[in-house]
């Protein structure tokens, strides 16, 4: 198995049977359960919030990543952490005060994510980088599922992949935001552990047929 671990994000599933289409994610394989958190300001969409999460904890052993795209992080850290999140991963571009929030995530136990746009240069991450157990770095414009990967990104997996070798690396690297078929094996080659995934996997066909596709191209490139 390669060493890449693939999170689908629910974001694309089919809401009014979610529990089925998480198990249906598990069945397939799937590493963890990304679970996109809106809050309309941060970003021009709204999702859901902890109770949500909470009831996902419920039908799934699977790790579940909590990306909060909400301004003021702080204030809801300790909710998502009761719900049942295991990594919860806060947009530095959303508080001043990055360095507390990824501080209260180690307190609650939780393992801790920080995630950049794609206009925010990888220096953001930087002061952070040692303390961290996640870097995200969107290959969107957070906001929506089943948008174009922005080609950028690549190049800025690249450049954290030799930053986090260098400062910290036991922290994984993670992309989100149009990985499919076509792209998985680029950004895996790049040097990123855990890939986002969401309109690639949640649609209309099967979750497996879906993840088989995926990982079918990972293998293609062979060992990195
Ligand atoms: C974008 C979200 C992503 C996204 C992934 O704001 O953070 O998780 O929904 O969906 P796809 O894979 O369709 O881009
Ligand atoms: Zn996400």
């Amino acid at each position: 198995m390669p060493e890449l671990r693939v999170a689908p994000s629910i974001l694309t599933a089919d809401f009014a049977r979610l529990g089925e289409q998480i198990q249906e994610a598990e069945a397939a394989g799937v590493h963890w359960i990304h679970l996109d958190v809106m809050d309309g300001r941060f970003v021009p969409n709204l999702t859901f919030g902890p109770l949500v999460v909470e009831a996902i904890r419920k039908v799934t052993g699977l790790p579940l990543d909590v990306h909060l795209m909400i301004v003021e992080p702080e204030r809801y850290l300790k909710d998502f952490g009761q719900a049942g999140a295991d990594w919860i991963t806060v947009h530095a571009e959303a508080t001043p005060h990055a360095h507390r929030a990824v501080q209260q995530i180690k307190e609650l136990g939780k393992k801790a994510g920080l995630a950049i746009n794609p206009a925010t240069p990888l220096e953001a991450l930087l002061p952070l980088l040692p303390e961290l157990d996640l870097a995200l770095l969107m290959s969107v414009n957070p906001g929506f599922g089943g948008q174009k990967y922005i080609a950028a990104s690549t190049e800025r997996i690249r450049r954290l992949r030799a930053l986090r070798d260098e400062l910290n690396p036991v922290c994984l690297i993670q992309v989100d935001g149009g990985i499919k078929p076509e792209n998985v094996a680029e950004v895996y080659r790049a040097g990123v552990d855990v890939v986002v995934v969401g309109s690639a996997l949640f649609n209309n066909q099967p979750v497996s047929d879906n993840m088989k596709k995926l990982l079918g191209e990972v293998y293609a490139a062979g060992p990195r």
